[in-house]
């Protein structure tokens, strides 16, 4: 099938690789010219773990081509997704502005029969004002929600083995749900992966997913608060609570806060969905709340806990700049809301990142030092904060930092290293709710 992919970041790329290598004509267009410049001289824009071979692959087979026009790619093909940005406005709801573009592209450009698919994450309401738009379009344009639940960092093995696909479709629109049954035929193995709904249901899963899975961060950091009170331990209460099959095991860690560029603001804009139609959330208002008062809680620890309220000239460590590991996406990280706070308080960051380091540089500039060495970072350090637990921090060598560091204080926001005895190694180690050795 000819398809294009408008919006070429994290999930268009991603879903525009993923489509060609099961056998699609793929052209990805996007409005940053640039951007589909280097990804014609086959440099990536973003890092995520193998897509770099699947690119690079489909592109020398002829099966994934790169435009900076979306009207001629739109007019060239017979399915078209939109994956462009929806961020968040001030008032919390999502931007749709790209989406809405895209849409007046497509019926202006549009060739032949088009089906057209939402796979940004909109809210509900999206894919009726997306049919307004595209109304007066010269061919029949079939819109379908279909919102993408990709994790960066695990992109491609979602895309490829997922959970599940959600197509939001009408029921009596044979074309479009047999262009989508056939598209994700290769990933769907048993056609039970497909959940069909209507466009509305479909567009209210994805916020309702990434709340709920939100909705568990933001409760065991409440925990994680209440643990260090009581001196109970996070991870037990972890485990004895997701031994539960009833409650499961994931996301229950605690940490600095969830960060991306997904939970913050879907969570927000369900808020203000249902604000809007006279609904209040109360559960989702809560999680935004707690998860913006989490994000501080490293720096309060630190300014309060160790250093009597005054970082001045303090050298700080950062390991770990993205949001999670595995990716080099720094948006909404709770690394830089530690960063502004220590550079608020007058203290000197020095960081470290295996990927998203370009991207914090991008931001800060000189304001902040990146080292290309994580110990380098450390040395002379007052303190070093994990923040994201790349996997080449997990076991490091402790007796090198307490050598290189002014004061052996480590704080562990993933609590990665609370069973490492580090206290009797000399350092004073500090995490997020567990009481750690
Ligand atoms: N990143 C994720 O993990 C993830 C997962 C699931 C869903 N989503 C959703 O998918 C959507 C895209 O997210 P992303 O992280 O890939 O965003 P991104 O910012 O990485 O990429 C968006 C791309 O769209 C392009 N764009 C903007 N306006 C355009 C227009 N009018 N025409 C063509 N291109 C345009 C931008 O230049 C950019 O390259 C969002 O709605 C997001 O919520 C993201």
């Amino acid at each position: 099938m000819r398809l294009a992919m408008i919006g070429t970041g994290y999930v268009g790329l991603v879903s525009g690789a993923c489509f060609a290598e099961t056998g699609n004509d793929v052209v990805c267009a996007d409005i940053d010219a640039a951007k589909i410049a280097r990804l014609g001289e086959g440099k990536l824009p973003l890092f995520e773990p193998g897509l770099d071979e699947m690119v690079a692959r489909n592109a020398a087979e002829g099966r994934l081509t790169f435009s900076s026009d979306v009207g001629r790619a739109i007019a060239e093909s017979e399915v078209v997704f939109v994956a462009v940005g929806t961020p968040p406005r001030a008032d919390g709801a999502a931007d749709l502005t790209a989406v809405d573009r895209v849409a007046e592209t497509v019926a202006t450009s549009a060739a032949r029969p088009t089906v057209l698919v939402m796979k940004s994450t909109v809210p509900v309401g999206t894919n009726a004002r997306v049919r307004r738009i595209v109304a007066g379009a010269k061919e029949a344009i079939h819109v379908v929600s279909n919102p993408e639940f990709l994790k960066e960092g695990n992109a491609i093995d979602d895309f490829m083995r997922p959970d599940r696909i959600v197509l939001g479709c009408d029921e009596e629109d044979a074309l479009a749900r047999d262009v989508m049954s056939r598209l994700y035929h290769p990933v769907t193995l048993s056609s039970e992966r497909i959940v069909w709904m209507d466009p509305a249901s479909a567009e209210l899963t994805k916020y309702v997913a990434n709340t709920m899975l939100a909705m568990r961060i933001s409760f065991m950091n409440e925990v994680a608060s209440l643990c260090e009170k009581v001196g109970a331990d996070v991870h037990l209460v972890r485990k004895g609570v997701g031994s539960d099959e009833r409650i499961g095991n994931k996301f229950l860690h605690a940490g600095p806060g969830y960060g991306g560029s997904c939970f913050p603001k879907d969570v927000v804009a369900l808020v203000h969905t249902a604000r809007e139609l006279g609904v209040e959330i109360e559960l989702a208002s809560a999680t935004d709340r707690v998860n913006q008062r989490q994000k501080g809680a490293l720096a309060r620890k630190l300014k309060y806990g160790y250093f009597a309220g005054d970082l001045r000239g303090k050298r700080i460590a950062v390991w770990g700049l993205a949001f999670k590991p595995r990716t080099d996406d720094v948006r909404e990280s709770p690394a830089l809301t530690l960063i502004d706070a220590m550079l608020g308080e007058g203290a000197e960051v020095r960081a470290h990142d295996p990927e998203a380091m370009g991207n914090v540089r991008a931001l800060y500039g000189e304001r902040i030092q990146l080292c290309e060495d994580a110990y380098r970072a450390a040395e002379d350090a007052d303190a070093l904060v994990l923040v994201t637990e790349w996997r080449q921090y997990q076991n490091p060598d402790f007796t090198r930092l307490k050598r290189i560091m002014r004061r052996p204080l480590l704080l562990d926001g993933r609590n990665i290293w609370s069973g490492y005895g580090l206290r009797d190694q000399g350092f004073t180690y500090d995490g997020i709710g567990v009481r750690g050795s």
